[in-house]
């Protein structure tokens, strides 16, 4: 009897841990995206704001290839930011933060750092 309780407990102990361990929440942060920042780039933005970020006037996408990476930078990773629900710095970015949600249902999360760098190494014009 004492031996069947003891088996007992001890596989609940087993699988209270086991399910622990499938219990990945913990490792979010570390993200493996699912494109690279070219295709993002030439799938989600291109559309707004040009092949080449000239700026597209019908969207209302304003020219990139005139912004420093540093300002890039502030700008996408505020929209990134206000369009998943977090803080914004209260700049006037409704339509990219909406737009953002649904990059990202589509799977097409994009590092924001390595954007600005992408925009800035092959778009700008003063460089
Ligand atoms: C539906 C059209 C649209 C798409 C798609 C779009 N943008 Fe924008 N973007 C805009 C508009 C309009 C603005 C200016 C107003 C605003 O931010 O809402 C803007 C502003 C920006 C700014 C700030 C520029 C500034 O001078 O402050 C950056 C940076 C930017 N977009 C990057 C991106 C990136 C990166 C993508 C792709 C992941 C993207 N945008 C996709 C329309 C778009």
């Amino acid at each position: 009897m004492n031996k069947a309780i003891t088996i007992f407990f001890g596989t609940i102990v087993v699988i209270a841990l086991s399910g622990c361990g499938d219990d990945d929440s913990s490792k979010q942060e570390v993200k493996n995206y699912k494109y690279t920042t070219a295709e993002v780039y030439e799938k989600m933005c291109a559309k707004c704001h040009g092949e080449k970020g000239e700026g597209v006037k019908k969207e209302k996408g304003p020219a990139l290839n005139d912004q420093e990476v540093y300002e890039l930078k502030m700008g996408i990773t505020d929209i990134k930011m206000g369009g998943i629900g977090g803080h914004s710095s209260g700049t006037e970015h409704e339509i990219m933060e909406h737009n953002m949600q649904k990059i990202i249902e589509k799977g097409m999360d994009y590092d924001t750092d390595a954007m600005a760098q992408y925009i800035y190494e092959n778009f700008n014009i003063n460089k």
